[in-house]
């Protein structure tokens, strides 16, 4: 624990609920550990972080979360190995990228030691509840949401940082089917796009519904602008492998930077795949649909690792992708869960083991 910060204090649960969980049949993030850290945000100043009982909060309704929004999350995972050691990946990433959304929502940053001893903290604490089994892991959720009151459009005094954990399987079950979004759009240039914000999750919710309506599972997201190129998919990065070279789309305003993302680059180019980083157009994705040349495509994020897309819809018409023994899919989902699982080297530095 670092110095700047006091003794993290801990009130135990009276009656632990982990004998209640069915580790072998975990769904992803309904059931929750016994224990959260919880820190407020009073008088300019973050109060010292506590671990208490997993609880419901009591909140004013004038509290702005509820009227204006302000509210940001995070998405990381604990992995059990097999020695029974618990390992984090890139847990930096996230703080940096937590101070990153507080700053665009004008809400006061966190001090990296209050986010990492407050996260080694707690999973020394429920330790028990990472799941060991394959393929399961413990979904990790720190947020940040405005508990200061009154009306006033403007932003909170005070704030609320929480910790909840989730022993949790896979995000999705099987391939994903996507469509292309011709209408809505999940964000635009000087918008909140690169914020983990709730906001942007809501405004995902209906164009997803009219897209799961038509038999799809996932909506993927296109420029604001002309709807013509393509950027995220859903809750996820998007890689696109035309030929022998995967391609994805330069972060901005409008994309999440994301952390399951810049790792899959990194590993793909030691691995020696051509990698690209640009813009890239539902146009050229038709076409080499047509021609034969469009191999795969997959999402990546924390909560779905790497989930494979297995056809995607456009105007009306639905493009299947092939099946392929040898996908890049499989090989760089393979590489970094070998490494978040502790089963492998780790040249790139990323994990951390929680002692
Ligand atoms: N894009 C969006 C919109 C997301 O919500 C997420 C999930 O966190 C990602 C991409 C993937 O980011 P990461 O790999 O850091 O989880
Ligand atoms: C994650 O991948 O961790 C996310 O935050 C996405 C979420 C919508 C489940």
């Amino acid at each position: 624990m670092s110095n700047t910060l006091q003794k993290i204090s801990v009130e135990r649960t009276k009656m632990s609920k982990i004998n209640q969980i069915d580790f072998d049949n975990l769904s992803f993030g309904n059931v929750f550990t016994d224990h959260m850290l919880v820190c407020d945000y009073k008088n300019g100043v973050w109060e010292a972080p506590k671990i208490v009982p997993y609880q419901s909060l009591s909140l004013d309704p004038s509290a702005k979360i509820f009227h204006y929004g302000q509210s940001i999350f995070e998405g990381m995972k604990a992995y059990k190995d097999e020695k029974d050691a618990i390992w984090l990946f890139r847990p930096i990433e996230n703080h940096r990228r937590l101070n990153i959304s507080a700053r665009r929502m004008a809400m006061p940053e966190l001090p990296e030691e209050y986010f990492m001893d407050g996260l080694t903290a707690l999973l020394q604490v429920d330790a028990a509840w990472v799941p060991k089994k394959a393929g399961s892991s413990l979904y990790i959720r720190p947020f940040m949401f405005a508990t200061g009151k009154g009306f006033h459009a403007s932003p909170a005094d005070e704030y609320k940082f929480i910790i909840a954990c989730a022993p949790s399987g896979a995000y999705f079950s099987g391939k994903v089917k996507v469509l292309i979004e011709e209408k809505y759009s999940r964000s635009a240039n000087g918008g909140v796009g690169f914020a983990k914000t709730g906001g942007n999750y809501a405004g995902q919710f209906y164009p997803t519904k009219l897209a799961i309506e038509k038999g799809y599972n996932q909506v993927i997201w296109t420029d604001d602008h002309a709807h013509e190129y393509i950027e995220e998919a859903g809750a996820m990065n998007i890689f696109i492998r035309i030929g022998d070279v995967l391609i994805t789309g330069p972060t901005s305003d409008r994309i999440l930077d994301g952390i399951t993302r810049k790792s899959i680059l990194e590993i793909a180019n030691r691995e020696g795949i051509a990698t690209e980083v640009r813009k890239i157009s539902v146009k050229e994705v038709l076409q080499a649909a047509k021609k034969g040349t469009l191999k795969e495509m997959f999402g990546a994020g924390t909560a779905a690792v790497v989930s494979p897309i297995s056809s995607f819809g456009y105007q009306g018409t639905d493009y299947d992708l092939p099946e392929l023994a040898d996908s890049y899919a499989d090989l760089l989902k393979k590489k970094v869960t070998d490494i978040q699982y502790n089963r492998s080297e780790d040249p790139f530095g990323w994990r951390l083991k929680v002692s």
